[in-house]
């Protein structure tokens, strides 16, 4: 299409591509060509298995005609329409969307570019809406890399950018992260609903600290991404829940990575029967075919401004060819029942992870639920030092990824974990051809197991 022969696409991109999350003059991108069901091919016609969703974001899988023919057809009909202007596919998208939410609650919808942006206007909804400031976020998380959804952000990402000043209010709490707890390294055994507690009353007693009248919102993602497929423990989702409703502090459910039946159900919150006040999404919301994020909200959020202003927007809001890609993917979703078909892999892949973790000493847990699953490494099982230090990286997790790479399985390690995050579309054949070479990987962190 382009005249730019493929042996050129490497060398000219290390010539003028700024990469993002990367030193520049260590990147080694993958020069990739094509892209079809849960493979992608590189110009040398090298096929990986995406093991990762590209960015935890194809979910409907790659080169779906279908989204493609629809987007398409939206460039004959209309490339792009003004903000303030509506559109065919933003009547359609918005009601799909309020329809797909937890409990058809979540009745408006404003759409954004991607999901920094739809934390940062959640945000913004949350402030207006309460007349309050702050925003309560775990320290596991990541909302984004725009100034604010930094500041929400809660892991190492934001400090480079803190001495400049990020966007005040946010106040971090704890994850109920049981592998790991901090409350809990003398009494592991805990029964779940003591260990629910005892991060229920940690949260509240923040609340109670930092002034309840203050608090606008509590922004979490509903099960947590790269900081580790946390899955809330019974009970916490619905009294987090609780705490909002005694306080008057909104619930911001950030679905980004967990919506689009990552999990097995549309929304991952719907695991807890919860409904939040508003949902941030993205990544599924188009499986990558174009660039998109919302926010949806209840409707007595959105009706607090009927007669005021609400200040912020986008020139790209609403932008008719990721809307068209939006209501395809998710028919694409709805008929092909795969929200079902995630669930139902689901429980292969957790039924995979477990005998892996049987298998290699240096496997310290692995965690699940639907397709979006992790494995986290370690030196010990008992002291359970990680296999890579807090927000860094070894020589054995490198080697376990080149490993894969170099054997064509496309995953995404963090720290001392890998995670395993494939499209929904994934069958058991494919999930067991990427565990293979995972099985042989492992060989590599095993031999560093000291105990
Ligand atoms: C949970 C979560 N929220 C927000 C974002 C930010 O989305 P984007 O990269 O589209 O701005 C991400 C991206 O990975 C995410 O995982």
């Amino acid at each position: 299409m382009f005249p730019i022969a493929d042996e050129d696409i490497l060398p000219l991109s290390k010539e003028h591509v700024f990469w993002t999350w990367s030193a520049q003059a260590r990147v080694n991108p993958i020069p990739v060509k094509t892209a079809k069901g849960v493979y992608f091919w590189d110009i040398h016609g090298k096929r990986y298995l995406d093991f990762n969703s590209m960015t935890m974001c194809v979910n409907i899988g790659h080169g779906n005609e279908r989204v493609i023919a629809a987007m398409k057809a939206q460039l004959d009909e209309l490339p792009y329409a003004a903000p303030g202007m509506t559109t065919r596919v933003r009547a359609l998208a918005s009601k799909m969307i309020a329809e797909i939410s937890p409990g058809g609650a979540l009745r408006k919808v404003l759409f954004t570019l991607g999901g920094a942006d739809a934390n940062e206007n959640a945000v913004k909804l949350a402030r207006a809406y309460t007349g309050r400031y702050k925003i309560l976020t775990r320290y596991r998380s990541y909302h984004g890399a725009t100034a604010g959804a930094m500041a929400l952000t809660g892991d190492p990402r934001r400090h480079m950018w803190e001495p400049a000043g990020l966007m005040p209010g946010v106040v971090h709490f704890l994850d109920p992260y049981r592998y790991r707890s901090t409350f809990h390294r003398t009494n592991p055994d805990i029964p779940e609903e003591e260990f629910t507690r005892d991060y229920l009353n940690h949260l509240e007693e923040i609340i109670t600290y930092e002034g309840p009248e203050t608090i606008a919102a509590i922004l979490m993602e509903s099960v947590t991404g790269t900081n580790g497929i946390i899955i809330p423990p019974q009970g916490y989702m619905q009294g987090v829940r609780a705490l909002c409703d005694k306080y008057g502090i909104l619930l911001i459910a950030d679905e980004v990575m967990s919506g689009f039946g990552r999990t097995g159900k549309w929304f991952a919150i719907e695991h807890w029967d919860v409904i939040p006040d508003i949902m941030t999404m993205a990544k599924g919301l188009t499986s990558a075919y174009a660039p998109l994020g919302a926010v949806a909200m209840k409707p007595e959020i959105a009706a607090a401004f009927n007669d005021r202003v609400y200040e912020g927007g986008l020139t790209y809001t609403s932008h008719p060819v990721s809307l068209a890609a939006a209501i395809a993917n998710i028919q694409v979703m709805q008929e092909e029942h795969l929200v079902e078909h995630a669930a139902a892999m689901g429980r292969v892949l957790h039924r995979m992870l477990t005998e892996l973790g049987e298998n290699h000493p240096s496997v310290g847990e692995v965690r699940s639920i639907g397709l979006f699953g992790i494995i986290e490494l370690v030196r010990n099982r008992k002291t359970k030092e990680p296999m890579a230090p807090w927000n860094g990286t070894s020589p054995e997790m490198s080697a376990l990824r080149n490993y894969c790479l170099e054997h064509g399985l496309f995953l995404y390690t963090h720290w001392h974990t890998v995670l395993i995050i494939p499209p929904l579309i994934i069958n058991e054949e494919q999930l067991a051809e990427g565990f293979a070479i995972l099985d042989k990987a492992l060989e590599i962190t095993d031999g560093a197991v000291t105990g």
